[in-house]
């Protein structure tokens, strides 16, 4: 049966999740403390969170329970949003242990089952979530490890869920054989693909948008729309160690293949028949479907640009260019920076683009999606000026969480001339509440059983199989497509510019 959902209901009238423990791989990693801890301690501010929960670390280093706490208090002082009460930490913590372990070990995983079993035996209910946190290479050896002491077969009336964090694969032949593994040890319904672009509030309400008001969807096609815009700028570079990773990665993989690609589709997919996690999973891989396919290496440059940066200023200081970032090859072929145009064969998109720009050591940190409106057919006002008077929906996606709407108005005065003016909701005026962190949201609908802002197997797949073309392009062919390059603090290269100048359009202006 399928669970529940949430954007079904209200979310008093939702499900609390079941007892469960949360066992989490590479505990001793960056996202436990800075993220996944934080987001499980909110939740337990909130009241959300089942009292007898209980979390196990597993992970390389030597540490015992009390050290592994201690560190986690002092990160979640730091990050969490609704501040560190010491009283409500100190509940939650008691609940908190470290098991160490290699991931090769299979005793290891024979004494997390003896672990496990005996935080059931005090009441953690017999459910569990593990969630693997760790570098790719691990994927399939956490996923044996677990399958070879049966942790992956719940005790009976049970449930055992796996959550897998990205990067899912470096391809669509690492991807699947990956899924291979999964699902060799975890049914489909019991995994959970980590997106965290879909646990943001503003990402999930572009659903709410488009098929929660009658307005916006009888335009939302071709005949109305012009084209699309999706960026997602930031504005820091290789800081914290993470080059190492990010070099062999690339924008393309790391940004590109999972969260622009997901919010394309949720831009672009038709009203699902019904809201349950496979209704909606399935109307999304079909976007992905009719992305259209580039020809040759050729083609992909004409539609992808690609680009490194170089030393420039970022928030008064000067910085490095990518090449010269810690843990960065000098000569190194990655890019930093991307910029798409997409091109949707179907019905509702044809003729209209989803122009896609992300990158590091932009000018500064903003996800938006922004719907760009045809012209009036007929210019009545401010006639000759070639101002351009379309009307624009800007969803903002972070920061400053909110959606506006650009009109033309008439500027008061004897004369009849217009100017641009902006419908604005925000967030955090109209809710008066910050938002959720995505991880709050993905832990609890993973606990309750919710897929469906989990990413499914086939659109994973899907996914990769449009990012392998541009990568084999850029890396394999012949006359590979240049690599640009942008003074960091900049809004990207000058043929960026030229992808959307070639069609007589200009970026937006953030
Ligand atoms: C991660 C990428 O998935 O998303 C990072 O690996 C990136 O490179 C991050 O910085 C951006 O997330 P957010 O939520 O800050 O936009």
């Amino acid at each position: 049966m399928e669970a529940t959902n949430p954007f079904r209901e209200d979310l008093a009238t939702r499900t609390r999740p079941e007892p469960c423990t949360v066992v989490i791989f590479g505990a001793s990693g960056d996202l436990t403390g800075r993220k996944l801890i934080p987001a499980l301690y909110n939740i337990a501010a909130d009241g959300e969170l089942p009292p007898t929960l209980k979390v196990v670390g597993f992970a390389r280093r030597e540490k015992s329970h009390e050290s592994f706490r201690e560190e986690l208090e002092a990160m979640n002082r730091k990050v969490s949003r609704s501040g560190h009460n010491d009283q409500l930490w100190a509940s939650f913590q008691q609940n908190i242990f470290y098991h160490r372990s290699e991931f090769e070990d299979a005793e290891g995983y024979q004494s997390l089952a003896r672990l496990l079993d005996s935080l059931d035996d005090a009441g953690a209910g017999g459910n569990r979530l593990f969630y693997l946190s760790v570098a790719p290479e691990y994927f399939p050896i956490v996923l044996r490890g677990l399958a070879a002491a049966g942790l992956n077969q719940p005790k009976p009336g049970k449930w055992a869920r796996a959550v897998i964090e990205k990067p899912f694969g470096t391809d669509l032949a690492t991807a699947d054989a990956l899924n291979q593994v999964v699902s060799e040890t975890f049914k489909e319904s019991d995994t959970y693909r980590i997106d965290h672009y879909l646990g943001k509030e503003t990402a999930q309400n572009l659903m709410v948008l488009r098929f929660g008001n009658a307005l916006f969807e009888p335009v939302w096609n071709n005949r109305h729309i012009d084209h699309v815009q999706i960026t997602c700028a930031e504005n820091l570079g290789m800081e914290g160690g993470r080059g190492g990773y990010y070099d062999k990665a690339g924008c393309l993989r790391d940004m590109v293949q999972n969260h622009l690609l997901q919010l394309v589709m949720l831009t672009a997919m038709e009203p699902p028949a019904d809201l349950t996690a496979d209704g909606i999973r399935d109307e999304k891989v079909k976007v992905l479907k009719s992305l259209r396919p580039f020809k040759d290496a050729a083609d992909v440059a004409r539609n992808v640009v690609r680009a490194q940066y170089t030393t420039g200023t970022s928030g008064g200081k000067s910085v490095p260019g990518y090449r010269e970032e810690d843990r960065i090859a000098p000569d190194s072929m990655t890019e930093a920076y991307a910029a798409i145009r997409i091109n949707i064969d179907n019905w509702r998109w044809e003729g209209v683009p989803f122009y896609l720009r992300v990158g590091k050591q932009l000018p500064k940190k903003a996800t938006e999606i922004s719907i760009h409106f045809r012209k009036p057919p007929h210019v009545l006002f401010n006639r000759g000026t070639g101002e351009d008077s379309a009307n624009v929906l800007v969803v903002r996606i972070q920061p400053d969480e909110g959606i506006s709407l650009r009109i033309q108005s008439k500027i008061p005065g004897p004369a009849v001339r217009m100017e641009r003016v902006k419908m604005d909701f925000q967030y955090s005026t109209s809710f008066g509440k910050a938002s959720p962190e995505a991880y709050e949201r993905l832990l609890l609908d993973a606990m309750s059983g919710d897929a469906t802002l989990f990413a499914r197997r086939d659109e994973v797949e899907w996914a990769w199989r449009y990012i392998d073309q541009i990568e084999q392009a850029w890396h394999q062919s012949p006359e590979p497509p240049p690599m640009c390059s942008y003074p960091a603090g900049t809004w990207g290269p000058a043929e960026a510019d030229a992808l959307l100048a070639a069609d007589g359009r200009e970026w937006r202006r953030l």
